[in-house]
């Protein structure tokens, strides 16, 4: 039966619900056909992208995340621009070749300036050799077209659940929080040329079977170039704690979100999947166990100690006391105990990008030929 699905090229709706639901013998069996594919499309490469979370200050209030708005025992930080390209340095002494900006979400003229400026820094002490991929939360469209000018190559933007009706139980009731507007900064990140990422999170309250395959499928109608999700984490000083009695155990969220990463693999074969620091907080092998299922991009943190712990998004999160350097030597280790090479100096772009775009122009030299 589940060979069956796995001949299959493409699972479909109701493939994807049974693979979901693979326990024991069937989900190892996924496993080694999420393994396989990843081999033959990206092979056994993982890309570094240093994480630098500058900063957690945020105009939202989303019920899940430790660091929403309403969240007053949170110490909220701004790294410094300096300290920040320092880090950059960092990932590019270290031959990251990649590094990500992510914040809380915020959203001024000032804002936007701060970004360029940090994009026009980081291109000058890397002379050009670092990618940088943002992760700043919905902005204008000219916004994003300021930072793309500037040298941002990608952008990741969760979904956090492609469930409109979902979603609105996780976010507040407002404008601010609005399902549609989030789609349409997706639209506007992919036409503006960003590689666009995206995601979900991972055995929420409410949350179905039948939604994450339709997460899936709409990962895959929205030929998404990279993709980061992970497993739901609960965080007590949240709105959602209150249903935690919803929950399935951590350890059967993390089996699910390694049971997602295969299907997607399977679904979307050429495409950037991040082993998530979520998936560590329950299990501390849990990205390695990741990668070798299908991941292929980690991101270590790279973000000056002292800030680390001001960063929770969730309870549990791991690497709040590592230095830069044991960092990255542990995982270095552990990955290569996963038969994983890591890619240093590499951008490491998504395939799927380069493929789509490659198909983009081809579709669009067909009819000049054609008038000529
Ligand atoms: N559990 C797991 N992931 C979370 N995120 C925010 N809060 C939580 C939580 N409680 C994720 C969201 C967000 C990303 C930065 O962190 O998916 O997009």
């Amino acid at each position: 039966m589940i060979e069956e699905i796995l001949n299959k090229n493409t699972p479909n709706k109701t493939d994807l619900i049974q693979l979901l639901q693979t326990e024991d013998l069937d989900m190892q069996h996924l496993f080694r056909k999420s393994k396989e594919v990843k081999e033959q499309t990206v092979q056994n490469k993982v890309y570094f992208r240093g994480l630098i979370e500058f900063s957690n200050i945020c105009r939202k209030d989303c019920l899940y995340c430790g660091i929403r708005k309403s969240n007053n025992k949170v110490h909220r930080y701004n790294i410094e621009d300096e300290e920040i390209l320092k880090a950059a340095r960092f990932a590019y002494e270290n031959h990251f070749g990649s590094l990500v900006l992510q914040s809380g979400e915020q959203k001024s003229p000032a804002f936007t300036k701060r970004i360029t400026n940090l994009l026009d820094g980081i291109q000058t002490l890397s002379k050009g050799s670092l990618r940088v991929t943002l992760s700043c939360g919905e902005q204008e469209r000219e916004t994003y077209k300021q930072w793309y000018e500037h040298g941002a190559a990608r952008y990741l933007l969760r979904i956090e659940t492609s469930d409109r009706n979902l979603y609105a139980k996780l976010h507040p009731n407002d404008a601010l929080h609005d399902f549609d507007q989030r789609l349409q900064c997706l639209y506007n990140l992919k036409d503006l040329g960003y590689q666009t990422g995206s995601g979900v999170m991972i055995g929420l309250p409410f949350q179905t079977i039948e939604s994450l395959a339709d997460d899936l499928l709409w990962m895959q109608t929205m030929d998404l170039d990279m993709v980061g999700m992970g497993p739901y984490l609960e965080h007590e000083e949240t709105p959602l704690y209150a249903f935690r009695y919803l929950l399935m155990s951590q350890q059967k969220r993390f089996e699910l979100s390694l049971k997602m990463i295969a299907c997607l693999r399977i679904l979307m074969k050429d495409i950037n999947i991040a082993a998530t620091t979520a998936l560590q907080a329950i299990d501390k092998g849990g990205r390695e166990k990741a990668l070798k299922i299908g991941a292929n991009v980690i991101m270590p943190n790279i973000t000056p100690g002292k800030f680390r712990n001001d960063y929770h998004l969730y309870s549990n999160k791991p690497s709040t006391d590592e230095n830069l350097e044991d960092c990255k030597r542990c995982l270095e280790i552990r990955i290569y105990l996963q038969d994983n090479k890591i890619a240093y100096d590499e951008w490491g772009d998504s395939k799927h990008y380069h493929n789509r775009m490659t198909k983009t122009k081809t579709i669009k030299r067909v009819p000049d030929r054609e008038i000529c």
